[in-house]
């Protein structure tokens, strides 16, 4: 991490001394030719961003031998309202770069001292902490290469969400998370944990296991609307098949229906289109997937748990089923108000 200066700082009588890395050489031709840019520096006074330090990250450093080049990325400059702004007005060549304290990368990113801990920054002691409630409130995503340890930092934050006593509810395609019961015991990993201040540490007490191999087993509820049951079919079906669904499911409101019944209901129309679909239909009906006793949003979501939802080994469209149902419900329930707030992932 650095700063970049836009007041004529002279590193010699400064004491930013020790701090002093290099002067900017050159712009990298995209900030002259994205054209918002351009507009912004036409518009604002240059004055405007005068004396203000702006925080950027060294993305990659070569040497030929003779130079050493850094690439640096400007992440911007907390304005006096506190908003992370980028700089409109281009730095110029010659600009002094400085090593960025950590209290400067602190308040420019927005660290904050609580929430939770996901590691070190890279090459700095500063504790990187995602608040809370923007893990409830917001979405996120962790988009890296592959292998690089997407999953390992969900773990992490699982694990984080638990020690805030925040629920969770994690849908596990691989199969990778149900190891979140077991305190690590990889001597590899092991040894990098007195860096981050942190100890081995088992979370079964916190985490539920659902699932088709292991755990407690999934069930869905099997009063489907008429939208569910033509999304969980596997092939695409007629507009007449849906028609008949449709019609079927309205014969049965208001009672407590199961998939059974709308197969029964179906098999009274006088449509001929409705063998294919009594077929569909209990294809669904032997995955043996729906209960009458399914398992509920109250159960998933509860107050330091983290609910696991391991759907290795488990047919792609039965995972599909899975996820579309169970989300489903667990958002209905929160708009009831029926759970506390948790998050999905
Ligand atoms: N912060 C970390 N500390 C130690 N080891 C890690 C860390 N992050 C990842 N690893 C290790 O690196 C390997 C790959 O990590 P992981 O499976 O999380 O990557 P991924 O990005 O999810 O991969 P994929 O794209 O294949 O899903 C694993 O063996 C994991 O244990
Ligand atoms: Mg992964």
């Amino acid at each position: 991490m650095c700063f970049l200066s836009r007041t004529p700082i002279s590193p010699s009588n400064s004491n930013l001394e020790r701090r002093w890395l290099s002067r900017l050489l050159t712009i990298s031709n995209d900030f002259y030719n994205h054209p918002s840019n351009i507009n912004y520096a036409a518009r604002d006074s240059y004055r405007e961003d005068q004396g203000v330090w702006s925080l950027a990250s060294i993305d990659n450093i070569t040497t030929d031998g003779v130079k050493t080049k850094a690439d640096v990325n400007v992440i911007g400059f907390r304005d006096n309202r506190g908003f992370l702004k980028t700089p409109k007005v281009p730095f110029t060549p010659g600009t002094p770069v400085f090593a960025a304290e950590t209290q400067f990368i602190k308040s420019t990113i927005g660290i904050r001292d609580s929430g939770a801990y996901i590691g070190l920054l890279d090459g700095y002691d500063l504790k990187v902490r995602l608040p809370i409630e923007n893990l409830v409130k917001k979405h996120v995503s962790v988009l890296a290469k592959t292998g690089t340890g997407k999953s390992y930092l969900t773990g992490v934050i699982m694990e984080e969400l638990a020690e805030n006593r925040v629920p969770a509810v994690l849908i596990d395609p691989h199969g990778e998370y149900f190891t979140l019961q077991s305190p690590n015991s990889k001597p590899s990993e092991m040894r990098f944990m007195p860096r981050f201040g942190i100890e081995p540490k088992s979370y079964r007490s916190a985490i539920q296991l659902f699932g088709f191999r292991m755990g407690r087993e999934i069930k869905l509820n099997s009063r489907l609307s008429a939208e569910e049951i033509t999304h969980m079919i596997p092939v695409k079906i007629p507009a007449s098949q849906k028609a008949l669904v449709y019609s079927a499911v309205r014969n049965l409101e208001g009672s407590e229906y199961t998939l059974s019944d709308v197969i029964d209901e179906v098999t009274k129309s006088k449509s001929q289109t409705k063998w294919s679909l009594i077929s569909s239909l209990e294809s669904l009906l032997k995955t043996g997937l729906f209960s009458t006793k399914p398992t509920t949003p109250e159960e998933l979501v509860q107050e330091g748990k983290i609910s696991i939802i391991d759907l290795k080994e488990a047919r792609p469209e039965i995972q599909q089923m899975v996820v579309l149902k169970l989300t489903e419900e667990l958002f209905s329930a929160r708009k009831r108000g029926r759970i506390p707030a948790w998050v999905l992932g």
